[in-house]
């Protein structure tokens, strides 16, 4: 079954409370966390998690979209994120902060930006539980998805096979039911999705919808 992680980055944040319980049927809560640094953009600080988890029953993915991950990480495990996922682009000792990561108990994942190679994870995928292909440049919600990232997303479903790793494959951006089908049939695992699901009056039918993509077509 795919998973659905929705964004609530351009959720009504104005009744968070409620926008946070119309996505319960979902696997993850995606949480875009931006420095203003990193992405030209500023979001959800570590109480956010601590407040969300108050309220959903969901496990919460931490996105660092942040110039300091290693300082950060800490914070937003602490607070409660059950995974955690930093930018290859923005830290420099990957490995021993993917370990710090799962120090913590939590789930590691590694997100690459669309023009970042997939090169970049060769000594570091054994460890990762998760890579987040972004198909939009971080940022913002509501961009349209890069099609090349489609083929990405094959190349490193083809790379996991061939060193027979249990690491799963996320995408986040532009994701609609235009591209989804074809995200899951080049090896997607977990659907980031925020504009497609909260401009929807119904988001649990749209996460249904979604769930219900065949894999292995
Ligand atoms: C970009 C963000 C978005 C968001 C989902 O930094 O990570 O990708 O999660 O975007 P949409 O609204 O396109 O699903
Ligand atoms: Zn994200």
């Amino acid at each position: 079954m795919v998973q659905i992680a929705p964004s609530i980055l351009n959720c009504n944040l104005l009744d968070l409370n409620a926008e946070v319980k119309k996505i319960e049927q979902a696997d993850w809560l995606h949480l875009d966390v931006m420095d203003g640094h990193f992405v030209p953009n500023l979001t959800f600080g570590p109480m956010f998690v601590t407040a969300i988890k108050s309220v959903s029953p969901l496990p919460v993915e931490s996105h660092l979209m942040v110039t300091n991950p290693d300082f950060l990480a800490p914070l937003y495990a602490k607070a409660g994120s059950q995974r955690i996922i930093v930018h290859a682009e923005g830290v420099t000792h990957l490995h021993q902060l993917i370990r710090n990561i799962k120090e913590f108990g939590c789930q590691a994942g590694v997100a690459l930006n669309p023009a970042t190679p997939l090169s970049a994870l060769e000594y570091i995928l054994p460890e990762l539980d998760i890579v987040l292909i972004m198909t939009v440049n971080p940022g913002f919600g509501g961009q349209e998805l890069i099609p090349e990232m489609i083929n990405k997303v094959k190349d490193l479903k083809t790379i996991i096979n061939k060193r027979n790793l249990a690491c799963k494959i996320e995408v986040d951006g532009g994701v609609n039911f235009d591209n989804a089908q074809l995200l899951v049939d080049a090896g997607v695992d977990v659907i980031v999705a925020g504009t497609l699901i909260y401009n929807n009056p119904f988001p649990s039918d749209i996460i249904g919808k979604l769930k219900g993509l065949s894999k292995g077509r």
